[in-house]
């Protein structure tokens, strides 16, 4: 067989994605958190000690994502209002510790993006199923905004709406797949960022869920 037959029967290989810089102060690691085994199993650790639930927001409606959180300090939310609290409400316990691989994991991508010293104290553990979405919002319940967010997608792939400093900004649209993370801070820290509906599909790794990993250092 010649090189050209030999070649006619592969695949060309799909470009390399390279990182790109979403706006100022944002940028998306294409394929950053790969291989993401000893990841998925921490989060599944992670979830046995404190298991995912549908918070209600102020305005008294479920979320459609389902959350939970790992570190000193997880994300909640009730009719009372968005807050970070030290111990898991559903079980009064403190929340799981934060695995040393999720740790590594967002301490490298900040400073791949630029934000040497990233010291995360919590993270949110986010559960997509089919049609699950987030709405556009600012991460700005942390007193500390100089630290960025580092977000990382695993599972099915999303649409990251991408927006700007007003609510009322366009998004742009931003496809994500399973091991993509993205870092925004700086002058992209406050911008409005929200989820498309996730489509149905079944992840050879994840099954039919997205999961997201937000880093915050919070205070
Ligand atoms: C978030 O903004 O908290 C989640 C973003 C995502 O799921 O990609
Ligand atoms: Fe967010």
């Amino acid at each position: 067989m010649t090189r050209t037959q030999l070649s006619l029967g592969l695949d060309p290989a799909p470009p390399p994605r390279e990182p790109r810089e979403l706006s100022p102060g944002a940028v998306l690691l294409p394929g950053f958190a790969l291989p993401a085994g000893a990841v998925l199993r921490a989060i599944h650790a992670v979830l046995a000690e404190a298991p995912l639930r549908h918070l209600i927001v102020p305005r008294g409606l479920e979320m459609s994502v389902a959350m939970s959180n790992c570190g000193a300090l997880g994300w909640f939310s009730d009719v009372r209002g968005y807050r970070y609290t030290p111990t898991d409400p559903a079980s009064g316990r403190p929340w799981p510790a934060m695995p040393d691989v999720f740790l590594d994991l967002a301490v490298r991508a900040a400073a791949a993006a630029g934000y040497p010293d990233f010291q995360p104290k919590a993270c949110l553990v986010n559960r997509y199923d089919p049609g699950a979405r987030m709405g556009l919002h600012q991460d700005r319940d942390e007193s500390d905004l100089s630290a960025p967010i580092v977000s990382v997608s695993l599972g099915l792939p999303a649409t990251f709406l991408w927006g700007g400093p007003a609510r009322t900004d366009r998004p742009t649209r931003i496809p994500v797949v399973h091991g993509d993370v993205v870092v925004f801070g700086g002058p992209g820290r406050l911008r409005f960022h929200g989820v498309a509906p996730v489509k149905e599909g079944d992840h050879p790794e994840v099954g039919p869920h997205r999961f997201n990993l937000t880093f915050r250092k919070v205070t």
